[in-house]
């Protein structure tokens, strides 16, 4: 059943997702990359849109995320701005936009806020990337941190096995959720970590805590679109649950095209002029 009622018309903006963490409701996050599945999804009354550095992987078919350009990024957060009228778009900064230096980092969130007209920015990375958050923030641009298993890190960690599990770690991970929220991010994502550390971090923070293969303890949860609407075979991690089967539906539906094309069935006199 769609959610979309006239209440939940309301557009989302970062200080109504700290209020929805405040009296409990848990907030619903999914990736989009394109104007017709923001368009989709936001009519069903999804809260947060993310335009994911994900879309290295499920758009252009890349191994990690690394590869995606700012272009390409701002390309995919105009289109989602076009088919997005309630939820609140975030947009990933992509690998080596924002880690060189504050000012470079600025620049970069600058022209996703002025092309796209997005509404924030997502960054992977906490004590290193401090000064580029704070800057950005200053510019008056939000800012989503995201911590745990950091996919633009894959080079450095190895794989993309659960993150945190070791208490020096999940100390790091701690200080690093509590000093974003201090410098003023308005909403932190922790990816693939233990569920105790991420109810642990949700509780501590006041504002919001997404989780993705973090548990349930969070106040809200992320899935990328293709995974959970089952277009990305092979991939069934543990954590996703996946909603539908859209991969064989588009299948079933090319494969019964092609018998009507080949057979002459398709067009038929009503589907002709
Ligand atoms: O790029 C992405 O889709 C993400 C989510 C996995 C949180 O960062």
């Amino acid at each position: 059943m769609s959610t979309n009622t006239t209440d939940n018309a309301r557009k989302v903006t970062t200080s109504r997702l700290v209020e929805m963490k405040a009296r409990g409701e848990k907030i619903s996050m999914l990736t989009a990359y394109d104007y017709t599945m923001a368009k989709l999804i936001d009519r069903a009354g999804i809260d947060v849109i993310l335009v994911g550095d994900s879309a290295s992987n499920v758009m252009a078919g890349n191994v990690t995320t690394l590869p995606i350009t700012l272009d390409q990024m701002i390309y995919h957060a105009k289109s989602v701005m076009k088919g997005t009228r309630r939820a609140l778009v975030v947009v990933d900064m992509p690998f080596g936009s924002y880690q060189g230096n504050s000012k470079e980092a600025l620049a970069s969130a600058i022209r996703i806020m002025k092309e796209s007209h997005a509404e924030a920015v997502k960054m992977e990375g906490g004590a290193e990337i401090r000064e580029s958050v704070e800057r950005i923030l200053c510019a008056g641009i939000p800012v989503m941190g995201h911590l745990g298993l950091t996919p633009q890190s894959i080079n450095k960690f190895g794989t993309y096995n659960v993150r945190a599990r070791e208490k020096e770690e999940a100390d790091k991970l701690m200080s690093d959720a509590r000093m974003l929220e201090e410098i003023g991010c308005f909403a932190v994502v922790l990816e693939k970590i233990p569920a105790d550390l991420a109810r642990k971090v949700a509780s501590d923070l006041t504002i919001p805590v997404i989780g993705i293969g973090a548990g349930g303890g969070t106040d809200g949860q992320v899935l990328v679109m293709h995974d959970m609407l089952g277009m990305n075979d092979g991939f069934s991690p543990r954590f996703l649950r996946k909603y539908a089967n859209i991969g064989e539906v588009v299948n079933s539906a090319v494969g019964r095209y092609i018998e009507d094309v080949k057979s002459g069935d398709f067009p038929s006199e009503e589907e002709s002029y």
